[in-house]
């Protein structure tokens, strides 16, 4: 018999890994101060962009001391933007547990030719930081996006480490605590847990790194878009606000409006909470079921922002076909958008729990779930 179809509703279906739901509050009226055909090199666009990297700084608790800068391309053209400019003065080691971080592993021995020592783990599991020699230059993710695994603390990684931390965090910053005397290179964009627009990467450099950049010169050429110093200097005005390109405005005005909300819910503490307590819903769901399971191996690793589900059920022959249609029914029924897993990533869902998600339709879109389930099995059950 049909499982009959759940009777509410998520008031906001949209669970996309990103760029992510917009604030709850969000309304394109809100973005009306946006400095629209100004320059951004005019008072006006320069306050905006100097208060998004300063509002950055302060619900993130990022250090006085460390250089925060918006630069071009998202958040992969910040961290090539410092792999480009900072490896190649030491040895490197690549640590990555899926896609993204494999892209930074082919980005450095394929496309750069550094010495690099490459450690992978599969989807699931993740690298022994224990392992890890931290007096090579380390580039990796603090949250796998593609498998839900996160790096669970920084206590592996040295104090007196000799070498630069570059750590690709653009789906961790604003959902989870970041140890940045640990982090000399970190980036994120704003289409992530804050659900901003694509476009600009953050990059936050620690004052080691501001060293290497102000002492080593890379054998590469650099593009202009990846230039952060100029006559063995650092270009202090990049961390200002005085972007290397032309910046969107309506984008910046629309991560201002976001940074706001950010603090009205707490900032990180209430962030972190929020990503917290929606990631736990899900949790909770799959304990207490027998056909689905967390991908991430370990507990301590489970992500709060992509939360990647595998179906479990001995039923089930051809996982791929099986969690597309599962998620192609919810996308139909409009309740939840964008749960498919990674196309590189095990067959799956994946729900993005950051904190602009409401724990209310986390809550309403799981009964759903089993919905699709079920009716899933019964057309396989069906067919036979
Ligand atoms: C871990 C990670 N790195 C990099 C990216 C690329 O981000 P962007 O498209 O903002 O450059 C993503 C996007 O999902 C990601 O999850």
């Amino acid at each position: 018999m049909a499982t009959p179809a759940p009777a509410a509703r998520p008031a906001n279906p949209r669970f996309s890994s990103g760029p992510c739901a917009k604030i709850p509050t969000f309304s394109l009226d809100k973005l009306s101060d946006a400095a629209l055909g100004r320059s951004h090199r005019a008072a006006v666009g320069k306050t905006k962009l100097k208060a998004a990297i300063e509002t950055t700084r302060e619900i993130l608790g990022i250090p006085a001391d460390y250089r925060i800068g918006i630069v071009p391309a998202s958040d992969t053209g910040a961290v090539e933007m410092a792999m480009w400019s900072l490896l190649g003065a030491r040895k490197a080691t690549m640590v990555a547990w899926e896609s993204f971080g494999a892209g930074w592993v082919t980005d450095v021995v394929k496309q750069l030719k550094i010495d690099a020592e490459v450690k992978t783990a599969e989807y699931g599991e993740i690298v022994d930081f224990a392992d890890v020699d931290f007096d090579t230059d380390v580039v990796f993710t603090w949250n796998g996006t593609t498998s839900g695994v996160r790096l669970p603390n920084g206590e592996a990684i040295p104090a007196d480490r000799e070498g630069l931390t570059i750590c690709d965090a653009t789906s961790a910053a604003f959902a989870m605590d970041l140890p940045w005397d640990k982090l000399d290179v970190t980036t994120f964009s704003w289409q992530k847990v804050l659900g901003g627009e694509a476009a600009h990467g953050m990059l936050v450099l620690s004052p080691r790194a501001v060293e290497r950049l102000e002492s080593y010169t890379p054998a590469w050429p650099l593009p202009k878009i990846f230039r952060l110093t100029k006559g063995g200097k650092l270009i202090e005005g990049v961390f200002v606000g005085e972007t290397i390109n032309t910046p969107s405005m309506l984008a910046v005005e629309d991560y201002l409006l976001a940074l706001d909300w950010a603090k009205s819910v707490g900032g990180l503490k209430g962030l972190i909470a929020r990503a917290d307590a929606n990631a736990k819903a899900i949790f909770d769901f799959c304990e207490s079921r027998d056909w689905i399971a967390n991908l991430a191996a370990d507990p301590a690793t489970r992500s709060n922002t992509s939360v990647c589900l595998k179906f479990t059920d001995a039923r089930i022959t051809d996982g791929a076909a099986f969690a597309k249609a599962v998620a192609k029914r919810l996308e139909a029924e409009g309740v939840a958008l964008d749960v498919g897993a990674y196309r590189d990533a095990p067959p799956g869902l994946r729900i993005w729990c950051g904190g602009t998600v409401e724990t209310s339709d986390i809550e309403a879109m799981l009964p759903w779930l089993e919905w699709a389930f079920a009716a899933e099995i019964d057309a396989l059950t069906e067919a036979v």
